[in-house]
C-alpha cells in the first residue's frame, strides 16, 4: 500500500465471499478509496474489470498506484466522479450492465488523518472537510454561515447528536471560528459535564454531522444506490458497508424497496398492484467478526448489506 495512503479494508474476506459466484464483465467499485477491495477482487477474478470512482484526486492517485502495484491496472479504469453521477460514468464507458457493484461509504483513514484536510478533532486545521477539493462549500461555510435553528437540524438528522441545540447556540455565539481546534473546545464545553466524560470525544459527533453535511453524503445515497441497482446485470450483485446509522437506515429503506417494489398489497393476499421487484436480498453476516473489530477500529460501526439482482423474467 502506498506509504501516503494507508486504509485497511473492511470485512475484505466477507466482500470477497459476497462477489465469488460473479460473472465476467466491469464491476463498479463506486468508493475506490486506497482500492484495497477492489485488488482483492480483481485478483478472485482473473478477467474482470474494473470501473472505480471516487470523489477524491488523492485516493484516485493512491488508488492507481495500489492496482499498478498489484498489476492489475491494466484492467482498471478509474475516473474522479461522485457516486451520484455513476449512471452518467457508466454509460460515457460504454457499460451495458454491471457485473457487481461496491460502496464502502464515509470517509477513508487518509483523509481523517491528514490535519490539514480538517476531518478530524486530533490535529488543528482550518474548517475544510471537503473530499473533493474542487468543491467550494467547506466546513467554515456550514460553521459560520448557518443559523443556529440549521445547524440543529443537521446535528439531529446527521450523528443523532443528543445536545444539538446547545452545540448550535454555543457555535453561533463563539463566531467567527476558523480552525477544528478552537470548533472542538466550542462544542465540548456546550456539552453537560457528566455526559462529556461518556462515549468518545465530546466532538466526534459534531465533526461526523459537518462532514456529512459538507459533502451531501445522505442526501446523493438514495440516488446513487437506485442508479447502481438499475445498471446490475441479471444475478450480479450490490454490497453497502455503512458505518452509521443514519447511512444504514438509506441503505435499508432503498434497498426494501427495490425487494418488495413497494407493494400495496396486504400481506396476506396474492400482490395484485403494479409493484416491479428488481432484487432479492443476500443474507450475510451484517457486521464484522471480533478479531476484526479487535485490530481495525473502525470495523466496530461497519454493517453489510447486500442484494442481487433479479433475472428479468422473476421481475414482477
Ligand atoms: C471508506 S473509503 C473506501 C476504501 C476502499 N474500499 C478500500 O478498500 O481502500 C471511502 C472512499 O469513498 C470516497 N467517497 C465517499 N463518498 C463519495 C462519493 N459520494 N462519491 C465518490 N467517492 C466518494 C472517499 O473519498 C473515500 O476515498
Amino acid at each position: 500500500m502506498n506509504a501516503a495512503f494507508v486504509h485497511e479494508s473492511v470485512m475484505l474476506a466477507e466482500i470477497v465471499d459476497v462477489f465469488a459466484e460473479m460473472n465476467n464483465g466491469v464491476f463498479l467499485d463506486a468508493t475506490l478509496g486506497g482500492a484495497g477491495h477492489s485488488v482483492a477482487l480483481l485478483r478472485a477474478h482473473s478477467a474482470l474489470r474494473l470501473l472505480g470512482i471516487d470523489q477524491d484526486d488523492v485516493a484516485l492517485a493512491a488508488a492507481a498506484a495500489v492496482l499498478s502495484q498489484a498489476d492489475c491496472g491494466g484492467r482498471a479504469t478509474l475516473r474522479r466522479a461522485r457516486f451520484d453521477s455513476l449512471a452518467t460514468v457508466v454509460a460515457e464507458e460504454g457499460i451495458g450492465s454491471l457485473a457487481g457493484a461496491l460502496f464502502d461509504l464515509g470517509v477513508s483513514s487518509p483523509q481523517f488523518d491528514v490535519a490539514e484536510r480538517g476531518f478530524s478533532y486530533r490535529f488543528d486545521a482550518p474548517l475544510d472537510m471537503r473530499m473533493d477539493r474542487s468543491q467550494s462549500f467547506s466546513a467554515d461555510d456550514v460553521v459560520n454561515g448557518y443559523d443556529a435553528d440549521a445547524l440543529a437540524r443537521m446535528l439531529r438528522l446527521n450523528a443523532d447528536e443528543r445536545f444539538a441545540d446547545r452545540i448550535a447556540k454555543a457555535i453561533v455565539a463563539s463566531r467567527p471560528i476558523r480552525s477544528t481546534s478552537h470548533l472542538s473546545d466550542v462544542v465540548s464545553s456546550a456539552i453537560p459535564a457528566p455526559a462529556r466524560r461518556r462515549g468518545g470525544h465530546p466532538a466526534k459527533r459534531t465533526f461526523q454531522a459537518i462532514r456529512i453535511e459538507v459533502n451531501s453524503e445522505l442526501s446523493i445515497l438514495p440516488i446513487a444506490l437506485r442508479d447502481a441497482i438499475a445498471a446490475l446485470a441479471p444475478g450480479a450483485r450490490l454490497a453497502v458497508l455503512s458505518y452509521h446509522s443514519g447511512e444504514d437506515r438509506i441503505v435499508k429503506s432503498v434497498m426494501r424497496t427495490a425487494e418488495t417494489g413497494d407493494c400495496t398489497c396486504p400481506p396476506n393476499l396474492p400482490c395484485g398492484c403494479s409493484a416491479v421487484r428488481t432484487v432479492k436480498r443476500v443474507r450475510v453476516s451484517r457486521e464484522a467478526s471480533k478479531s476484526e473489530q479487535l485490530t481495525n477500529p473502525r470495523s466496530t460501526s461497519a454493517r453489510l448489506r447486500v442484494v442481487e439482482k433479479l433475472p428479468q423474467e422473476e421481475m414482477n
